[in-house]
């Protein structure tokens, strides 16, 4: 595998991942096929060896470009998506076009050339849980996380354009032999991250100012992983996964939106109570966690960045030494926000 490329590799988990092949895998070359939306950022590869890395700007469905570039290369890891479910429910338009037309437009070039595909979702597709209290035994037990065999059972736009594209992805393998393999993560957490998204935009927030905002009541679970974590598992998946399989990338890391956010204002010194209640989000999904056993036990993956205090303070630290690659944007992220009375 020396040729690969990476789609959506200027956004926050596809340029980690395009750091961590070039600091693990030095006989790796990367071609990253980025639109640069406003998530993309071609900042998040800056310092990368140009020998080893080249930017390409475009569409993902754009098929004749797509074309000439897989048939070069040995596989496609594809993290290319619309990624922010609240602005799904603003606008589901470039969800569709992107996460399913996109996606099936890959999955094509990849089938003709017969090039080992990597389709990077979520575990969104599978719905929600009920909280851990509300379950009988407080919900001890394994049977109560996602595992490969879960239904399906998408709540937003955006999980839902996710959940087709796997489904695309798992037709495609039986029914063209594409050589395929399918990862569902949970929330990933660190650099580089889109300061729209939940603990960059609290920590920004607290940077400049302002209050933190927490959807309802808080009470909904997030299962944390340190993004470096997410690409060694990806990695693990691309180059020993089963070709067909599903994986559930997880590092059993639940915890609930007001704990997060209480550990933010502890570790930059404010008041515990210094945050406002606001809108909650139209569906909003109560609690995710996974099983990744499967992972584990057939790949032998390990999460390494399981401290999440240490790990939060580390993405702190990042958001205070590169305010040049947030402060520009911050103002338009709250005021869109505001609109919705978030
Ligand atoms: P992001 O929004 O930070 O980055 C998305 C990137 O895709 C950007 O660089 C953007 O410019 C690019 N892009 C968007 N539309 C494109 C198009 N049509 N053609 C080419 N490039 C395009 O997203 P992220 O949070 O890094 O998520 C990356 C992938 O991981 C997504 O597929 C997402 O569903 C999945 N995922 C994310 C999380 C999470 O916690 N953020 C968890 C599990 C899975
Ligand atoms: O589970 C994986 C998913 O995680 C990925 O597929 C998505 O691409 C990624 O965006 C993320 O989705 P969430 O909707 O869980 O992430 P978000 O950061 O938007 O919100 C995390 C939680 O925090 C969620 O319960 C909503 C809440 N929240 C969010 C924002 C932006 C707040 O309480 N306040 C906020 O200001």
């Amino acid at each position: 595998m020396k040729n690969i490329i990476v789609t959506g590799g200027a956004g926050f988990i596809g340029s980690n991942f395009v750091h961590y092949v070039v600091n693990n895998h030095p006989e790796v070359h990367v071609t990253v096929l980025d639109k640069l939306t406003y998530a993309g950022n071609r900042e998040n590869l800056a310092g990368l060896p140009a020998d080893r890395v080249e930017l390409v700007v475009g569409d993902i469905c754009d098929a004749p470009l797509v074309d000439s570039l897989v048939q070069k290369a040995d596989a496609v890891v594809h993290y290319a998506a619309e990624s922010h479910n609240d602005n799904s429910l603003k606008d589901p338009s470039p969800f569709i076009q992107t996460n399913i037309i996109g996606s099936y437009t890959l999955i094509e070039a990849c089938r003709k050339y017969n090039v080992r595909y990597h389709h990077v979702s979520t575990d969104e597709v599978y719905g929600d849980l009920p909280l851990r209290e509300d379950l009988p035994g407080h919900g001890e037990g394994v049977g109560e996380k996602f595992t490969p065999e879960t239904r399906y059972n998408p709540s937003s736009p955006y999980s839902s354009s996710k959940a087709s594209s796997d489904l695309l992805v798992r037709a495609w393998v039986r029914s063209f032999g594409l050589q395929a393999t399918i990862s569902n993560c949970s929330n990933n957490y660190g650099p580089y991250q889109h300061i729209e998204k939940f603990i960059p935009r609290q920590i920004t927030n607290i940077l400049s100012g302002i209050r933190p905002k927490l959807y309802g009541s808080g009470q909904n679970v997030r299962d944390w992983i340190h993004t470096n974590d997410h690409s060694s598992a990806v990695w693990a998946i691309l180059t020993k996964g089963k070709i067909g399989e599903t994986y559930l990338i997880g590092a059993d890391g639940e915890q609930d939106n007001k704990a997060v956010l209480e550990l933010m204002l502890e570790l930059m010194g404010q008041p515990q109570d210094a945050y406002d209640q606001v809108k909650d989000r139209p569906g909003h999904d109560l609690r995710y966690a996974i099983d990744s056993t499967k992972l584990r036990e057939e790949l032998g993956w390990q999460p390494e960045f399981t401290d999440f205090k240490s790990g939060l303070q580390h993405t702190i630290d990042w958001y205070r030494k590169h305010e040049d690659w947030w402060q520009a944007e911050k103002a338009a992220v709250e005021a869109n926000y505001a609109k919705s009375g978030q």
